[in-house]
């Protein structure tokens, strides 16, 4: 998932989680992702507190200010500081190294997912599948019936592999050539409601 235009009116966001999000989902990773000392736990959940904040943030400025240069200096934009913003981190071994956002739309029921990043490092361990399947799982457990994002073409397979078809033609958003996505989350909240 990529970015909504950058503003320079970014209002600070909350510390701390503002939404009954679920709780964590948690899962062990292999030794590669933990180096010689064996198996990582990795967990997503909403980002707590000022101080998990601020790394959750300074996993996107590593992403896409210093390795993409998508954005100068800082990513953050109006969406950070809005109501309903979901600031999701992925912990390693309780280490921030990936997040995503999320937040509902002016559409009902329809979310939108972005700023999905994974440290270089952790890359390909499933931590960036864990983020994507959190989010559409917590957008549809708040309600949401559609989730969409603007995929850079790079990641379209990675998105395809977790279930996202694509819509329309590639357009470039925000400088890069992106694919818009979608999945459908009404599956998601059925089997909520259902339990
Ligand atoms: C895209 C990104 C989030 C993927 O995270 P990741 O943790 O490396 O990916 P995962 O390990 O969860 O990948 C899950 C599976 O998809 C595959 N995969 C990962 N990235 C892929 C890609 N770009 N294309 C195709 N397959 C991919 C993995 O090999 C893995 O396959 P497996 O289940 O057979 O092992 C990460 O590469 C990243 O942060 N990139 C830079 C920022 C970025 O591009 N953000 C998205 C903007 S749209």
């Amino acid at each position: 998932m990529s970015s909504v235009p950058s503003s320079r009116s970014f209002a600070p966001p909350k510390a701390a989680p503002a939404s009954p999000s679920p709780p964590a989902t948690e899962t062990t990773v292999g030794s590669a992702a933990a180096g010689a000392s064996g198996a990582s736990v990795v967990a997503c959940r909403e980002a707590v507190g000022a101080e998990e904040l601020e790394e959750y943030f300074a996993v996107r400025r590593r992403v896409f200010c210093d390795e993409q240069r998508v954005f100068d200096r800082d990513d953050r934009d109006e969406r950070d500081g809005a109501p309903g913003t979901l600031h999701v981190v992925a912990l390693l071994d309780g280490r921030v190294e990936g997040a995503v956002r999320l937040y509902p739309l002016d559409e009902p029921g329809v979310w939108k997912g972005d700023r999905l990043a994974v440290l270089p490092e952790r890359r390909v361990h499933r931590v960036g599948a864990m983020l994507v399947s959190f989010a559409v799982r917590t957008a549809g457990e708040l309600g949401g019936r559609r989730m969409i994002a603007q995929i850079q073409l790079a990641n379209v397979r990675f998105f395809e592999l977790l279930g996202w078809r694509r819509e329309g033609e590639p357009a470039p958003y925000h400088g890069l050539p992106h694919q818009r996505m979608t999945i459908v989350l009404a599956a998601v909240s059925q089997s909520r409601q259902a339990r």
